[in-house]
């Protein structure tokens, strides 16, 4: 087992002595996919959350020479010296990452190689930001120099499907910026810090990166309640987002970053081309088993289209190959998640009863914690799972004769981030885009859904998002403009 013992405050790796929650694992050693103890964490509460805070805070105000203060080249010279420290580790975290929350080895390998590339075009990106900083402008005389300062306080939570990548799409441009953090790993893929801990002691100055164990209630709650926290970054669920945002006396203070719930649709037009749209929707629908933000959670197929698309669509998803994270070839993996397969299931009977069947022979199949994907048609709004994320492997089909029909609906819904259009029609297709550009924040093309390249804006209306993530624009997220001005007298 792997025991974190440790947890990093002011600069120091303090000895936990206290409780501890079990850690487990998604998949175990046996042949059967049952979870196992993997390790344990610190079960941290308010005395140590606040000890962060103080530590957070005392940073940030430290005065000339202060994190926030620094050179960029030095803030920059901290920050390179972490990602070397960090490639070091990668066989460890991949081999975490399989363990902890189910993802497939090559899946795996991208997180990693991905964050460590969104580290380094981070800095490329903050050293084009400082250069254009350099120049003076001048209005109506007067001159101002205009740059980008940090925040102060921020509190980093991340989420369970991509542990170290989106967690580190906000803990690492807040840190670059000169901002100071306190960040608590996902509940699930908790224990890949561990390898990481001893190189943020060491890459950067003492109170720059606290980092805290436990559950959000215990330890994020109550540094929130302080009202010393002027950002709150988490990519999660809205439910976490709202408890903790209300717990800040002065919310209107707090800046967010939020990455939170989607429905993204995919919409398939008549003349879409089937093999192209079934494959897209296959990796859109069921990739990491559909628990991705920019999954697709409801597709909208055309009357015309949709019972070509079914039935391909239902022999390619029994044809996945499910197995280890490990295993070659392989497409669905265990849950991390205990609960899951029984949620899963909760929808598909519900639209069961309601007048859905279940296209493919393996669909809602149970074995061990794992259930095969079902693909329900025909989906109505009265069902749970076309009103819910199911944020796994569920497939909800909708049948449409008019495209006013999903564009309604996605006016309707609650959230707002991506779509996926398939079509070959371009008078029909070009006349739509510029229609959801205005319900959701990305149009993918004859494409599923994703968030990457990361230079592109990750964002989304509505209940999906606040501010924006990428190489370029959490930079901005994590900052604010200030300027000197001065007169030409
Ligand atoms: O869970 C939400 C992630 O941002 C999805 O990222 O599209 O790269 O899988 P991805």
């Amino acid at each position: 087992t792997l025991n974190q013992t440790t947890y990093l405050v002011n600069g120091e790796l303090k000895e936990w002595k206290g409780s501890t929650s079990k850690v487990y694992s998604t998949i175990s050693s046996t042949d059967t996919y049952k979870p196992t103890l993997l390790g344990s964490i610190p079960d941290m509460g308010e005395k140590e959350a606040l000890e962060a805070l103080d530590a957070a805070t005392g940073a940030y105000n430290r005065g000339q020479g202060a994190w926030p203060t620094m050179l960029v080249k030095d803030r920059i010279g901290c920050m390179e010296v972490f990602v070397e420290k960090m490639k070091t580790k990668r066989e460890e975290i991949v081999k975490l990452l399989m363990w902890e929350i189910g993802k497939s080895l090559p899946d795996s390998q991208k997180e990693f190689d991905r964050t460590v590339e969104y580290i380094y075009d981070t800095i490329e990106d903050y050293k084009q930001m400082d250069r254009d900083a350099a120049k003076f402008q001048k209005h109506d005389g007067v001159y101002a120099h205009i740059k980008r300062g940090p925040l102060g306080v921020v509190l980093c939570l991340g989420p369970y499907n991509y542990p170290l990548n989106e967690t580190f799409a906000l803990l690492i441009p807040a840190i670059i910026m000169g901002n100071t953090t306190i960040f608590k790993p996902a509940k699930h893929g908790v224990l890949l810090i561990t390898p990481l801990i001893e190189a943020f002691k060491s890459s950067f100055p003492k109170g720059v990166v606290n980092i805290l164990f436990g559950r959000g209630r215990a330890v994020a709650a109550p540094i929130m309640k302080t009202g010393k926290v002027d950002v709150l970054a988490l990519i999660g669920n809205s439910k976490s987002a709202n408890a903790l945002m209300n717990q800040h006396p002065k919310s209107n203070r707090l800046r967010l970053v939020l990455g939170l719930e989607a429905k993204n649709p995919a919409i398939i037009l008549p003349d879409a081309d089937l093999s192209l749209t079934v494959e897209e929707c296959l990796a859109g629908t069921l990739s990491f088993n559909g628990q991705r933000c920019t999954a697709l959670k409801v597709v909208y197929a055309h009357e015309n289209i949709v019972d070509g698309f079914n039935s391909q669509f239902a022999e390619r998803v029994d044809a996945l190959k499910f197995g280890n994270p490990w295993d070659d070839g392989v497409k669905l993996t265990p849950l991390p998640e205990p609960n899951k397969s029984d949620y899963i299931q909760e929808l598909i009977d519900d639209a069961l009863t309601k007048g859905a069947k279940i296209l493919n022979k393996k669909g809602g199949k149970r074995f061990d914690n794992y259930i095969w994907p079902a693909v329900l048609y025909p989906v109505t709004k009265d069902m749970r799972v076309y009103q819910e994320e199911q944020f796994g492997p569920v497939i909800p089909i909708v049948p449409f004769s008019d495209i006013e029909e999903p564009l309604n609906d996605m006016a309707e819904s609650n959230y707002g981030q991506q779509v996926s259009l398939f079509g070959k029609d371009v008078y029909a297709v070009a006349p739509l885009i510029d229609t959801l550009v205005n319900l959701v924040c990305r149009v993918n093309l004859n494409s599923s859904c994703q968030r990457g390249p990361d230079v592109y804006p990750f964002t989304g209306r509505k209940d999906s998002a606040q501010s924006t993530l990428s190489v370029h624009d959490a930079l901005r997220s994590f900052s604010i403009r200030t300027f000197v001005a001065f007169k030409d007298n």
